[in-house]
């Protein structure tokens, strides 16, 4: 008998798709699929007012395929000089979902990020007051942490002095990655939630580094040990309401990914739903997808989940290796390519 899941929509609470022929290549694959996503706001130049993510807005709308109805939900990039006054202006026009902190180069297009965690305090307290989700990159980028101990250091040093000097505002670790995360995530909930990836799922740093340098496989946060891993299953698998997905789909050229210094980043909206479809099967929690997918992620943003539904079938499809860009980007490798994937989306 074919298995068959029917779940409501999910959403993605992170997800990049870039701007011009990158957003036109890659929004498709999740619009398909997903009712909503949080669109990161690190473009080149970033996604820093209300004006810039109306513009963006209309953009992301304009590449939906025809007849979609898929929402790009909009942070704002928070720089040392984010204006509160914009802040609540967009939020107030339903434009700003959220406020999203990049330290200052701890990521892709982060250079424009947060230098001085002291400048933004005025805007912290706006978006307490309001009701402002704040989604962190929560990692510590001081040059003395290891980078496999950046988001253990972060938590420790920003992010629970932020939880009591805030106790209104709600916090979403985007991307969690370690155990460390995962426990804190727990012991800080409802107050603060956290997005997992697929691919934190699935690799740990042996997968990535232990066979050959695979740089496919580099992301930031970057991939962890086992046990972390393990962790990170657990907390996605376990129905609880501070565990959501987010991708983190971030397409990059080949170029780039392959470069000397090599951009950080995994491709992998052509396998989203699917590879956590995978994950749950094997943790034999298939039931609860739909809490991770679907409601978890809404309820902490205090959104309504989707109405719609999509279905899920155990049948077999080569994913593709690549897709193909317009102008100078020209490509990008896709998470999984030429890789059988168990489960397909029939309907959606
Ligand atoms: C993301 C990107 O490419 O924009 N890269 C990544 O490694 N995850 C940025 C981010 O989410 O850190
Ligand atoms: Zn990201």
């Amino acid at each position: 008998m074919t298995q068959r899941l029917t779940i409501r929509k999910p959403d993605d609470w992170h997800l990049h798709v870039r701007d011009n022929e990158m957003m036109r290549a890659a929004l498709p694959w999740t619009a398909r699929h997903f009712g909503r996503a949080i669109m990161m706001p690190n473009l080149v130049p970033p996604v820093r007012t209300t004006a810039d993510a109306a513009a963006y807005r209309e953009r992301l709308l304009a590449a939906r395929p025809p007849g979609s109805d898929f929402q790009p939900l909009m942070p704002l990039y928070l720089t040392d000089h984010t204006d509160p006054d914009d802040v609540e202006r967009g939020f107030k026009e339903g434009v700003v979902a959220g406020v999203k902190l990049y330290p200052a180069n701890a990521t892709t297009n982060s250079a424009a990020g947060v230098t001085d965690y002291e400048l933004i305090r005025p805007v912290l307290a706006r978006m307490e007051k309001l009701g402002i989700r704040f989604l962190m990159h929560a990692e510590e980028v001081d040059p003395a942490v290891d980078v496999f101990d950046r988001e253990a250091v972060f938590i420790e040093r920003r992010l629970i002095p932020w939880t009591r000097d805030y106790p209104g505002l709600k916090f979403i670790v985007e991307h969690l990655s370690s155990k460390v995360g995962v426990d804190y995530v727990r012991s800080a909930a409802p107050q603060v939630g956290a997005s997992i990836t697929p691919y934190h799922l699935e690799l740990n740093r042996t997968d990535w580094l232990g066979w050959g340098n695979k740089p496919y496989n580099y992301v930031m946060p970057v991939i962890k040990s086992e046990p972390d891993r393990l962790a990170l299953r657990g907390a996605a698998t376990s129905g609880e309401a501070c565990f959501f997905l987010g991708t983190d789909s971030a397409p990059h050229s080949v170029a780039k990914k392959l470069a000397v210094v090599g951009a950080a980043g995994i491709f992998n909206a052509p396998v989203a739903i699917e590879t956590y479809a995978k994950v749950f099967e094997e943790e034999g929690a298939l039931d609860r997808l739909e809490a991770f997918a679907s409601l978890n992620g809404p309820a902490h943003y205090g959104l309504p989940p989707n109405e719609a539904t999509i279905t899920l079938e155990k049948s077999s499809w080569t994913v593709p290796e690549e897709i193909s860009v317009e102008g100078p980007e020209e490509r990008a490798l896709v998470y999984r390519g030429g890789e059988t994937m168990a489960w397909r989306v029939v309907a959606s």
